[in-house]
């Protein structure tokens, strides 16, 4: 228990990635922390979000694999799926990262409270235990929770979050997927390959809005052929639960319907700051909940930051580090550059993965720049072929030269196998603003699938070896 009003350097209200990294970070600084954390630290990502999920779309992969199998003259019967040793599984994964985090924290000296932070002034923090700690910084780094829609209020059975999905011991045999971002695409992916039909049910005119279209392309035509059915530019109006309750119908489009043992609700993430206090402080929160902050994550509130999915900056784990780095930074009075909102990388682990940084084709254009494209598709790349995944392309945006070659790299862009794993020069040399000629000049080990990028950019100063 810490004593009334104790004193720290600064106090982190969450920890999740944004608060425990800003809190690592700033104890290996030299700075006395405490964080205030409601449940488990390492918050979303590591309970109820990427890393659960990431365990779940792993199981799907191991299962396309079996089913494979064959084709490589493994021989097996056709796999069974025990969902629930799946779920323990996924529950082995997160607790040893949180032993892992718990013991980084302790080993550190970092304080660690558990209960409900608010924030009042003078950078006071009071927890729901009655414990009252004042930082000379304070870093709000609190999360979000899933956003639900009118006529879809989740009840963790009929209507779920991906919180509920996460928590499931058996796929429904049926489902509909409300929204069609990453949560919607991986969880679609991921339930349509353990056996669930699936339909996904999106407002927008199409899939990943954020994406490239040649990359949405690639995602769309993999979920035609694996039988999930997708339904773009469609409003969902409301559903109707079946008598016995074991179904519900759901109402969307022009007066159409369909009768499914489940909905999943994946249509963004609302920041959880009603819950912060900040009654008395200069810290401001926006019409939509979330936190105003500078692009160094200052609130109007003298040494107050916020960081994280509760400020409008991209809802990504990744991003929330970077944020608390920065912020601490700042404490400790190391020069800093605020976070490149528009060059971070995002990845998405549906079937076939997509990732990407910067300009896709289309904003790069909208933003007024004469661009040059070009593409390599993973299926002449022999260790595709060899790994039997030959669905996808990395496609390389640059600004055109006056003679038509890619000079500076504006986008990375890459579907298929194992992306995630390979975007990282693509999202270094994006960063460091190389030509396409400076990223062309590296080697690519052979054979891999990181060939394609090389390839790429090769081709885009017009030597391409492949690509002509
Ligand atoms: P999202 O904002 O990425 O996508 C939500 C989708 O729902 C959009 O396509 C939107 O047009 C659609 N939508 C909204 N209202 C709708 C309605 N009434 N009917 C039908 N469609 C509707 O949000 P998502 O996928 O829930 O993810 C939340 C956050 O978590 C995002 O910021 C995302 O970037 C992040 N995240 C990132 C992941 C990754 O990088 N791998 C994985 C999961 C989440």
């Amino acid at each position: 228990m810490v004593a009334l009003a104790e004193q720290f350097d600064v106090v982190v209200v969450g920890g999740g990635p944004g608060g425990y990294a800003a809190a690592l970070h700033g104890a290996l600084a030299g700075l006395q922390i405490a964080v205030v954390e409601k449940e488990r630290v390492g918050g979303t990502c590591l309970h109820r979000g990427c890393i659960p999920a990431k365990e779940f779309l792993e199981t799907a992969t191991v299962h396309r694999t079996v089913v494979g199998a064959g084709d490589f003259g493994v021989l097996t019967d056709a796999p069974t799926l025990d969902f629930a040793r799946s779920q323990a599984r996924k529950q082995e994964v997160v607790d040893r990262l949180w032993k892992g985090l718990t013991g980084l924290l302790k080993k550190r000296k970092i304080t660690v409270v558990n209960g409900v932070g608010t924030l009042g002034p003078g950078r006071t923090v009071r927890v729901d235990d009655g414990t009252e700690l004042v930082g000379r910084h304070v870093i709000l780094a609190s999360g979000s929770v899933p956003r639900s829609i009118p006529g879809f209020d989740p009840d963790g059975r009929l209507v779920m979050t991906s919180d509920d999905v996460l928590s499931l011991e058996r796929l429904p045999a049926s489902a509909v997927v409300i929204g069609a971002g990453a949560i919607g695409c991986e969880f679609a992916s991921m339930m349509r390959d353990l056996g669930t039909e699936v339909t996904i049910l999106e407002v927008l005119p199409k899939i990943l809005p954020g994406c490239d279209q040649d990359v949405t392309d690639v995602v769309l035509r993999s979920f035609n052929k694996r039988a999930i059915a997708v339904r773009t530019g469609v409003a969902v109006t409301g559903h109707t639960p079946e008598a016995g309750g074991a179904g519900t119908t759901v109402h969307f489009g022009d007066d159409e319907h369909l009768t499914v043992e489940a909905v999943v609700v994946s249509v963004g993430r609302r920041p959880l700051s009603d819950s912060l206090g900040l009654a008395g402080t200069g810290v401001e929160v926006d019409g939509r909940g979330y936190i105003v902050v500078d692009p160094y994550m200052r609130t109007g509130e003298p040494d107050v930051f916020a960081v994280g999915d509760v400020v409008a900056t991209p809802a990504l784990a990744h991003v929330g580090f970077a944020e608390g780095v920065l912020a601490i930074d700042q404490i400790v009075g190391r020069a800093v550059v605020p976070v490149d909102y528009a060059k971070v990388p995002w990845c998405i682990y549906c079937h076939p993965e997509v990732a990407f940084a910067g300009h896709s084709e289309q904003s790069a254009i909208e933003a007024g720049f004469d661009v040059v494209t070009r593409k390599d598709g993973f299926v002449g790349n022999g260790r595709a072929i060899i790994v039997g995944e030959t669905e996808g392309l990395v496609k390389v945006i640059c600004e055109k030269l006056p003679d038509g070659t890619g000079g500076r790299i504006l986008g990375v862009h890459m579907v298929g196998p194992w992306v995630t794993e390979q975007l990282g020069q693509g999202y270094l040399a994006l960063n460091w603003e190389a030509t396409a000629a400076e990223a062309a000049h590296f080697i690519q080990p052979h054979p891999t699938m990181s060939e394609n990028f090389g390839e790429t950019v090769l081709a885009l100063t017009g030597r391409g070896i492949h690509l002509g």
